[in-house]
């Protein structure tokens, strides 16, 4: 029986208690199942800065690396908002951690179930039967990276900020590939959303995702402006299937795409670097949204983005595909059933509110 080591850094906020209902789920899979999963935990954040002075220990890269994949909560808060930007737990943990690992396909699945149609803050046509999006989002360039970076005080005394948003064409063609062939195992239409009529950096990754569309002539390729694109999604949302954009962009839309799905906290994340040559990836799984500072520490926040960033860890890292299915479905199901975590609790007949714990453990009795 194979032994598979997880790095598992729940972080801020409600990293924890998300986390906690993660874990839950992969020990009742592993007690069914001929394999089992060693957890090493590690401190990440505010967490690791209030613990050993630094969001990003040495010790826990490490253990990232001697890991089969990151199981990672969020990171960040009000407690250290004041802190020198590069020290603060997104921009001293989060990104490097990313960048080290070399992360720059960051996959979105925004699935809207039907159950759940009501939780959607849209009108209920545009979405009524649900609807599946996939965000594929560029993760180690465009703004977040760009050199130079800097803040100066002129000498008048006016403060000059600058981030430059540098892309390498290899970079946007290994974002598309991934794009691309993430459409053909699903209804083979892209759209690629950018701002080519303003920005240089748009221009080539117009030109290069209708160069890589060359290679899949089985699906289709549509262009988006990212101003019109946000408009779409919240008008249409049924007319995407996978949209690749880059860092930003993504960033944003993705949000915008969980809420018409019904939460930010059922958002699921996989961070995937190069295949590794046996079809898997080495990655980092995460909830798309952050620490909750409003709810944490309530008990109430919802669990559903975690415990499906864990599936997709199973099916990405560890190519456990019927393991990744049996949480999803887990999932829906308790959906179905009428479960409900406050941020999706709308008062529908037939549904009940539930804390977080309560939620985890529905999802562990549906395994
Ligand atoms: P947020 O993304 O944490 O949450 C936005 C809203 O969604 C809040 O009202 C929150 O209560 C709700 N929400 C998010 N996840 C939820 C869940 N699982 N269940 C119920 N409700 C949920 O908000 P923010 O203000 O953008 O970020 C807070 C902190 O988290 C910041 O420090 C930010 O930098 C950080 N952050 C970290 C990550 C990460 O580590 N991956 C991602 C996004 C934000
Ligand atoms: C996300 C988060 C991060 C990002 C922050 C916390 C750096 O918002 O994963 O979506 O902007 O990538
Ligand atoms: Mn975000």
């Amino acid at each position: 029986s194979r032994t598979y080591k997880l790095a598992v850094l729940p972080g801020d906020g409600i990293g924890p208690e998300v986390m906690a209902e993660a874990i839950q789920v992969l020990d009742t899979l592993a007690s069914k199942s001929d394999f089992s999963f060693q957890y090493d935990h590690q401190l990440v954040g505010g967490a690791a800065i209030d613990a050993v002075g630094k969001a990003l220990p040495a010790e826990t890269v490490a253990a990232c690396e001697s890991s089969d994949a990151i199981l990672f909560g969020s990171v960040g808060g009000p407690k250290w908002e004041k802190l020198p930007p590069n020290e603060q737990p997104e921009r001293g943990a989060l990104l490097p951690l990313r960048k080290h690992f070399g992360l720059f396909a960051n996959l979105r699945p925004g699935l809207c179930y039907p159950a759940l149609t009501a939780s959607s803050p849209i009108r209920p046509d545009l979405v009524e039967g649900g609807f599946d999006v996939l965000c594929v989002r560029e993760l180690t360039g465009g703004l977040y990276f760009g050199q130079p970076k800097s803040r100066t005080t002129l000498p008048d005394g006016d403060i000059e900020v600058i981030d430059t948003m540098v892309y390498k064409k290899s970079e946007i063609e290994r974002i598309g590939h991934v794009a691309f062939k993430a459409a053909q195992l699903r209804r083979k239409h892209v759209t690629s959303v950018d701002k080519a009529n303003v920005l240089t950096n748009s221009v080539l990754w117009r030109e290069t995702m209708l160069e890589i569309a060359k290679d899949y002539p089985d699906v289709t390729l549509a262009h988006l402006y990212v101003d019109n694109a946000a408009m779409q999604l919240i008008k249409a949302p049924r007319s995407f299937d996978v949209m690749v954009t880059e860092n930003l962009f993504g960033d944003i839309l993705s949000d915008e795409m969980a809420m018409i799905c019904g939460s930010l906290g059922m958002l699921a994340s996989a961070s995937l670097g190069k295949p590794k040559g046996d079809g898997l990836y080495f990655g980092l799984f995460e909830p798309s949204g952050g620490t909750a500072p409003d709810i944490a520490g309530m008990g109430i926040a919802n669990p559903i983005a975690q415990i499906l960033s864990a599936a997709l860890l199973l099916r990405f890292s560890l190519g456990l595909e019927k393991e990744a299915v049996t949480i999803e479905n887990a999932v829906r199901k308790v959906i179905e059933d009428g479960l409900r975590t406050g941020d999706i609790y709308t008062g529908v007949e037939g549904t009940r509110k539930v804390g977080t714990r309560e939620m985890g453990n529905a999802i562990v009795a549906a395994l």
